[in-house]
């Protein structure tokens, strides 16, 4: 939620900013700036519309210098408007800044500045930190930065620069992910590694309380308590292609058709084929800590949600722990059981989103241990958590999330067959689950064949204004998770709900003009979800039934059936939610949609 990018070095900055802007765009693309640092002091660019333009701007109004900060926004405060776009500056044009996060009290901040003449130019809750730092003490800007920071109450990932000081960002973290890449001679500062991974691949992660101070050749962090501390400096270890399209025209679709590849990396040197079970080193649970769980506590947003729906199916079969999954954004408002036994597990492909992150602490502070399952390397929930998984799915750039998912949904199945073998679970049963999970990636390439028929059915069905998503046990997220996906990106009503429930209520919606979507593998619900499909027949819906390989023909009651392979039902979900991907995939594509960065929405959503 809002991309964040600076340099100081030797080189021309602005390509490198705008370059650095384009990657971190899926955290915000409503409006983008960038300010020059030169012999003319500050020179700030910015306009409402995607980095492109920006570029364009910048390609006929050159700005040239060696140090520079950048954003891409997703809009809280103040609408998306070239004016309320980043940098920031204060009254005498000395402050630059660019800001990921919210200042909770900056109606309170802005009222008094006011009072004392500052001139605001924007509605933004940013604007009230330019000003601050224009008014703070300080022989250097980074003390007027502290001092200024003292009065503020909210998340901010900030790179600051002066006029007065030139060659220098001072960056501080706060709620909001930032890291700085040590380059020779040169430094950076952005939202995350992608931004600057062309340049460099050792990255120090700052940590809440942090500020940093970056000159071309040097760098210091000081922490809350304003000592200078030594972070460690990591590398990262994936590749440039990662985060390249590689002739893909979109993201969604290379990250869906890399699913073979990232379910395989998921699974990676975890599976114990003689024991059955699972060697997840990264959990830090040690068997008496297992034994002590009573009950599982998943706290997630979105489609992280949703596979947690679907661990709390797996986890519960395989290891008899009740399980409950909780909106993080619900969850840290309520009162915190602190039931003893509690096991917190939050799941995240960014680690970074902030409901799930303080849903996390609240869990923490209530006396449970809590256990990540993650995709981002070094992300702040990968860090605070006290164990967890890491997916290796490498990095997901379209907006909505496809590789992540089907990975949570290995790593918690991985997760239950841990625990449940420490548990009663039989270790045959164990053996099977396992060599079960072994055949997955190359069962995720055979379902990922069907691509063509699916396309067929886009075709036939994009123009269609409502949708229904039906499924039940495991595969009832898997519907939720289908819509999510449609009406993120093609900006269809997509609605998903359990198959037996939509007599309930959806049945009323359902006429010739409906399509509904069956998520039907072979599995324990089988036969019921067909009396379901013969309801939505009854009433002249269209029925576009996914089903598996080994299932009776359903051309009696479905206008369409396509089969993905048969696996244990408990591992369906990896399946079934393929072709609800693809399907979604085209039918944006079909209707002219903007497919990895849809309207309105961030891919890591770091304000709550
Ligand atoms: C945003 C993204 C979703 C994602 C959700 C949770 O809404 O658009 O794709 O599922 O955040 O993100 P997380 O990184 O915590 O999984």
């Amino acid at each position: 939620m809002c991309g964040i990018i600076g340099y100081v070095g030797t080189r021309d900055a602005a390509p490198i900013l705008l370059e650095g802007l384009r990657r971190l765009e899926y955290r915000g693309y409503d409006s983008a700036g960038v300010a020059i640092q030169n012999g003319a002091g500050l020179q700030v660019l910015k306009l409402a519309g995607r980095v492109h333009a920006l570029k364009e701007r910048l390609g006929r109004e050159p700005l040239h210098g060696t140090s520079g900060i950048a954003h891409t926004r997703w809009a809280t405060h103040g609408a998306p408007t070239g004016r309320n776009a980043h940098p920031h500056r204060d009254c005498t044009g000395d402050i630059a800044l660019v800001h990921n996060g919210i200042i909770e009290n900056a109606d309170a901040l802005r009222a008094a500045l006011e009072r004392q003449g500052h001139r605001f130019t924007t509605e933004t809750d940013t604007e009230t930190l330019a000003h601050l730092i224009e008014d703070a003490a300080g022989a250097t800007l980074e003390d007027r930065v502290i001092a200024a920071l003292a009065h503020v109450e909210g998340t901010y990932g900030l790179a600051v620069m002066s006029a007065a000081q030139p060659g220098k960002i001072v960056v501080a973290r706060q709620g909001s992910p930032v890291l700085l890449g040590i380059g020779d001679n040169e430094l950076f500062v952005a939202s995350d590694a992608s931004a600057v991974l062309e340049y460099t691949r050792s990255v120090v992660y700052l940590d809440d309380g942090d500020i940093a101070v970056l000159t071309p050749t040097e760098y210091h962090v000081i922490d809350s308590d304003s000592h200078v501390q030594l972070r460690e400096v990591d590398d990262v270890t994936w590749d440039l292609a990662a985060i390249e399209l590689g002739g893909y025209p979109h993201f969604m679709l290379k990250e869906i058709m890399e699913q073979p590849d990232t379910v395989r990396a998921t699974l990676r040197g975890r599976l114990l084929f003689e024991h059955g079970t699972a060697r997840l080193n990264g959990l830090n649970l040690p068997p008496e800590a297992c034994a002590e769980i009573r009950r599982i506590v998943v706290v997630a947003c979105g489609t992280s949600w949703h596979s947690g729906l679907v661990g709390r199916h797996v986890i519960e079969d395989l290891t008899g722990i009740p399980v409950q999954v909780e909106y993080a954004s619900e969850y840290r408002y309520r009162r915190q059981l602190a039931l003893p036994g509690t096991l917190t597990i939050a799941i995240s492909q960014s680690g970074e989103t902030a409901d799930t992150l303080e849903a996390m602490r609240a869990a923490r502070a209530a006396g449970s241990r809590v256990l990540g399952i993650v995709n981002v390397v070094g992300s702040t929930i990968a860090r605070e958590a006290d164990g967890g998984i890491y997916l290796h799915a490498g990095p997901e750039i379209g907006v909505a999330s496809t590789k992540a998912f089907t990975s949570q949904i290995v790593a918690l199945v991985m997760l239950g067959l841990y625990l449940g073998r420490q548990r009663g679970l039989d270790e045959e049963q164990g053996r099977e689950i396992v060599c079960r999970l072994a055949q997955l990636p190359q069962l995720v390439s055979r379902t990922l064949a069907l691509e063509p028929q699916v396309k067929a059915l886009a075709e036939r069905y994009a123009d269609k204004p409502n949708f229904l998503y039906l499924g039940r046990g495991v595969n009832f997220p898997v519907a939720l998770e289908g819509a999510l996906k449609l009406k993120e990106i093609s900006y269809i009503h997509a609605e998903g709900y359990p198959a037996a429930e939509m007599k309930h209520g959806p049945i009323a919606l359902i006429d010739a003009n409906m399509p509904v979507v069956f998520v039907a593998p072979k599995d324990a619900v089988y036969q019921k979800v067909l009396s379901n499909m013969q309801e939505v027949k009854a009433r002249g819906g269209r029925i576009i039934a996914f089903t598996s390989e080994g299932n009776g023909d359903l051309s009696a009651l479905a206008d369409q059936q396509l089969r993905v392979p048969a696996t244990l039902p408990l591992l369906s979900p990896v399946l079934t939610s393929i072709p609800l991907q693809l399907l979604a995939y085209h039918i944006a594509v079909l209707r002219g949609c903007d497919v990895d960065r849809p309207r309105n929405l961030a891919k890591s959503v770091t304000v709550e």
